[in-house]
């Protein structure tokens, strides 16, 4: 029998898939996503960053260099690896590392695209949800993070995903920031374009009252190893959803599934709305039983 939900809305809680499949294959890439798909994500999590030719790509660096080979490839651009000083085509050269894991493959698992481990644009991780969308019949989201806070990454985020169709708050889409001048930004830009997805404010010290944060987002997404002030415990879930906001708590980074089992259901237990989860497969499981 199913046992009372304690989330904002009374569903079931979201499985967040953070940067990909991340603990099974390299974060941000064509290969994680679609993973973590297969593996029951209901949302996928690309980080956003502007490359120097104003595209959109999926890296959480504002970087290149940790998680790809592009001091073999390209070399420093006026000494830094900024993603902002490469064009797409550059970009599009350098393999993505197995930064982390270590791993390259998942066993029975082979990626769709030829471009599995290449640094994926925006557009392409659009796709691949829309794509496996209509593969499985069930419709997988997409969680995007603004990584800069630039109004032309904003009106870049927006127009993408107008361009695929979505713009409304029932679109299984959620735009994160950990900047609240960000989110203010994006919420009157998608209003005067008629649109009104979701919006999820990160971090634990919350820039006022939740009281106050409602009036911008929909949700707040705090980290859930922050032990300190606002750490997340069954009152900060209760006050949150008092506000009427969701809380997607990050980063579920425990690779042990016993362990794993016992941290979900502790805070699937206070009625937490969403997992940031680098095992996939783990959240599905521990949501699976609620
Ligand atoms: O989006 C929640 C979480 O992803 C924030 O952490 O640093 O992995 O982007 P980070
Ligand atoms: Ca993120």
């Amino acid at each position: 029998e199913a046992a009372t939900l304690n989330t904002l809305n009374g569903q079931a809680p979201l499985v967040i898939a953070h940067r990909g499949a991340s603990g099974y294959l390299p974060e941000h890439t064509l290969a994680g996503y679609e993973l973590a798909v297969k593996l029951g994500a209901d949302y996928i999590e690309p980080d956003l960053q502007l490359t120097k030719d104003g595209y959109l790509v999926a890296m959480h660096d504002t970087t290149l260099n940790r998680t790809t080979n592009v001091a073999a490839v390209l070399g420093k651009r006026n000494n830094s690896y900024a993603v902002s000083g490469y064009t797409l085509a550059e970009i599009k050269q350098l393999t993505v590392l197995p930064t982390g894991t270590g791993k390259t493959t998942y066993p029975g698992f082979t990626p769709s695209s030829p471009d599995a481990m290449r640094v994926p644009t925006f557009d392409e991780v659009i796709a691949l949800a829309q794509t496996q969308s209509a593969l499985t019949g069930r419709t997988v989201g997409i969680y995007p993070e603004a990584k800069i806070a630039d109004p032309l990454m904003e009106d870049k985020i927006l127009s993408t995903l107008a361009g695929f169709g979505y713009g409304k708050a029932s679109d299984k889409v959620v735009i994160q920031s950990f900047s609240l001048d960000t989110l203010t930004s994006l919420r009157a830009k998608q209003n005067s374009l008629g649109m009104t997805i979701q919006e999820v404010f990160l971090g634990n010290s919350a820039a006022g009252s939740f009281t106050d944060l409602a009036k911008i987002v929909n949700g707040i997404g705090p980290s859930i190893t922050n032990n300190g002030a606002n750490a997340v415990t069954a009152a900060y879930i209760e006050a949150a959803h008092a506000a009427g906001l969701m809380v997607h708590g990050y980063t579920f980074a425990q690779a042990n599934p016993d362990l794993a089992a016992a941290q979900y259901d502790k805070y699937f237990g206070w009625g937490m709305d969403g997992v940031f989860t680098n095992y996939t497969d783990l959240g599905v499981t521990a949501r699976n039983e609620l």
